[in-house]
């Protein structure tokens, strides 16, 4: 199973916003493909030379709602400078988060919005996430911060069928936030 950029459903389409499921432990071995195919599709979009042969649209994350596929997968991988932070979630959770936020100075995109919207939107500066990580094949408890924080929280919005402009304030959309970290 491979995903091509034709397989991104977009905003316009309403089964965006739709709640998805848990999915059964251990993997049934179509999630595990799903899911393969979602981290490989991430993985590839950030190699230049592969993301042109293919016309992948790059990304640091994916979730299978983007797929049409209600199903609670997600997968992220994000270049740091301290090394990758690379997850295959099933059922992620968040089961804490900081007090202080954190943005991207830019905003953000995502693969399934064309339109723009700029403006701040505002996450959890750290995070811990519980799920079942198909790289590692463990249960599992992940720290995240930064950068990889954002893009987690991100992915785990899609799950409920939210987009990363339903946080941004239409009254002020570049709001600060003096002690949130900007990254
Ligand atoms: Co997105």
């Amino acid at each position: 199973m491979k995903i091509k950029v034709e397989d991104i459903i977009l905003d316009s389409d309403p089964r965006i916003r739709e709640k998805s499921q848990d999915v059964t432990l251990p993997l049934s071995e179509e999630n595990k493909e799903l899911l393969q195919a979602m981290f490989n599709y991430v993985k590839d979009s950030q190699d230049d030379a592969i993301a042109e042969a293919e016309h992948l649209q790059p990304a640091v994350g994916i979730a299978a709602i983007q797929l049409g596929v209600p199903k609670k997968l997600i997968a992220v991988l994000v270049p740091e400078k301290d090394g990758v932070h690379q997850v295959a979630l099933a059922n992620p959770k968040i089961i804490s988060e900081s007090v202080q936020n954190a943005y991207l100075d830019g905003g953000e995109g995502c693969l399934s919005v064309k339109d723009e919207h700029p403006g701040h939107v505002f996450r959890h500066a750290r995070i811990k996430v519980r799920g079942y990580d198909l790289l590692t094949d463990k249960q599992t408890v992940i720290s995240a911060s930064g950068y990889f924080a954002i893009c987690l929280q991100h992915e785990i919005d899609h799950l409920s069928g939210i987009l990363f402009y339903d946080h941004i304030n239409p009254d002020d959309p570049w709001m600060e936030d003096e002690e949130a970290i900007v990254i």
